[in-house]
């Protein structure tokens, strides 16, 4: 398949470290130098589903496609306010589509999986035109009055619109449970049979483990991936990594060996935006030119689970 369209839309509300550091004990300087942060958008009144909506609407008008044309939708979400029905199929109905839809939660990999499944469909035979969007809100996830987690996190929703074509080149893939590392837990409603503990847990993580995880899953993705490719990391022209701390994008940048401009960020305006950060990256960086037709990207993402994966994809 190859991206034709993409769009992102952010919470209007943003969050500075110094507003952080109003009631956490924490400085702009332990975040921006150990994570890379400065501010991060915040989902106040604003809810998740509209805000899918409009991205979805945003890449399909990048695009040129009508919700008519669309074969399949799929969503990538870990939380949002509705256990069911699934957030494609409200997606679905706020663009006036008729498709089937499907959501998938991958963590922050949720956008290579996603882009995995739509060139599978395509490949099958089964859809020409796919609409992927990545909506999340992981400051809905993180206790707000631990410094080690809610720092991280930055909401938003990324989406692209896929149809036929070469664009895409090969994937690789990976998961490893490691179901400590890095977890939440909901507690569902009670029923007169349960008879087990149950509490709510905001979300917890061993952060040197997930660091750690985060490099070597994705520096092999991304060597395997150009091995299969025949290509040399000097082949590449962006890397576009997911945004989860400017100390893993650099490791992976040293271990590729690659020149710091080949790496487009924007941690520092947004945070961790989980699966979101790739596919609102991608439609950043293609709203201003950054990418020439034939230019080779690699997009490399990583999460709970564990779970990565690497696409490459020529513009
Ligand atoms: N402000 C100030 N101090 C903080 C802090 C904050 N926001 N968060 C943690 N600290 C403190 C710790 O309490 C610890 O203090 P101590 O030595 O007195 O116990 C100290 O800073 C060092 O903590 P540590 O956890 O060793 O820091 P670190 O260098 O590993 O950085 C992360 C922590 C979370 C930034 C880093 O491990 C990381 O980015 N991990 C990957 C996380 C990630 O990407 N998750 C999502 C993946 S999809």
């Amino acid at each position: 398949m190859k991206i034709i369209g993409t769009g992102s839309v952010l919470p209007k509300k943003i969050v500075t470290n110094d507003m952080l550091s109003e009631f956490l004990d924490t400085s702009d300087e332990w975040i921006s130098t150990r994570t890379g942060v400065r501010s991060r958008h915040v989902i106040s009144d604003e809810r998740l589903e509209d805000m899918a909506t409009e991205a979805a609407l945003k890449a399909l008008d990048s695009a040129g496609m009508k919700a008519a044309d669309l074969d399949y939708i799929i969503c990538s979400n870990v939380v949002n306010e509705y256990i069911t029905p699934q957030l494609s199929c409200i997606i679905q109905g706020g663009i006036g589509a008729t498709c089937p839809c499907i959501d998938i939660n991958c963590a922050c990999a949720g956008f290579i999986y996603a882009l995995q499944i739509a060139e599978s469909f395509n490949i099958a035979g089964t859809v020409r035109n796919v609409l992927i969007v990545c909506a999340e809100e992981p400051t809905r996830m993180t206790d707000w009055s631990d410094r080690r987690t809610c720092v991280l996190f930055g909401d938003g929703v990324g989406a692209a619109v896929l149809t036929e074509g070469s664009n895409i080149r090969g994937f690789r893939m990976s998961a490893s449970s490691a179901t400590d590392k890095l977890w939440q837990y909901r507690t569902l409603q009670p029923t007169p049979y349960i008879t087990k503990e149950e509490k709510d847990v905001p979300l917890q993580m061993k952060g040197q483990d997930v660091f750690k995880f985060a490099v070597k899953a994705s520096s092999t993705d991304i060597t395997r991936l150009l091995k299969d490719n025949g290509l040399k990391a000097s082949d590449v022209d962006h890397v576009l990594l997911h945004q989860a701390n400017i100390r893993i994008i650099n490791a992976i940048r040293d271990f590729l060996g690659l020149e710091d401009d080949k790496f487009p960020s924007n941690i520092a305006d947004h945070g961790n935006s989980s699966s979101s950060s790739c596919p609102i990256l991608l439609d950043e960086c293609s709203r201003k030119g950054l990418f020439k037709p034939g230019d080779r990207i690699v997009m490399s993402a990583f999460g709970a689970g564990f779970v990565s994966g690497a696409v490459l994809l020529e513009w």
